[in-house]
């Protein structure tokens, strides 16, 4: 079975020497790894000691890049001391991101009102014109 690492125990490791990653729910030993990454070692140092999927995924990493993660899998992060994100729940304008549901309410609405405003305004015209 693959070890278990806390968010505690990854913290440990994040300096040049010893560099830990965690992406995707995993562990990583990116250690011999800095000198050679492409986006370079400061980035990586830098995404020590958290939870760096985000900014993994936001670069738009290449299939070769996720291919390389195998190399330096090291074991599991434990779930549970992963902390969530602090993603705001409510949109500004007031449209849930985290539902779906919602989402796709804010499309129908956004189509429907104008096509209710068209046809008020339509069935007047043509009210006044008979
Ligand atoms: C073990 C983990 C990682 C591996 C194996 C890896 C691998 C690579 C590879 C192969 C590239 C070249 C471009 C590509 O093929 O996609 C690259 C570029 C890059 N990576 Fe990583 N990477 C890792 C982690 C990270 C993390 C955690 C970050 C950000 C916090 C990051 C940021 C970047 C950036 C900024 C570039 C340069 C993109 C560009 O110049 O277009 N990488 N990485």
């Amino acid at each position: 079975m693959a070890k278990e690492f806390t968010m505690a125990e990854v913290a440990e490791h994040t300096s040049r020497n010893d560099c830990w990653v965690v992406l995707f729910g995993k562990v990583y030993n990116v250690t011999t790894f800095l000198d050679e990454h492409p986006g370079g070692d400061e980035i990586l140092l830098n995404a020590t000691g958290k939870d760096a999927t985000d900014e993994f995924d936001d670069i738009g990493h290449s299939h070769d890049a996720w291919a390389m993660l195998e190399k330096y899998y090291i074991g599991e992060a434990n779930k549970s001391t992963i902390p969530t994100k602090t993603i705001p729940s409510t949109h500004p304008l007031g449209v849930d991101t985290k539902g779906k549901k919602s989402k796709y309410m804010a499309y129908v609405i956004q189509f429907l009102v104008p096509l209710i405003i068209l046809n008020v305004v339509v069935a007047l015209f043509s009210k006044s014109s008979a």
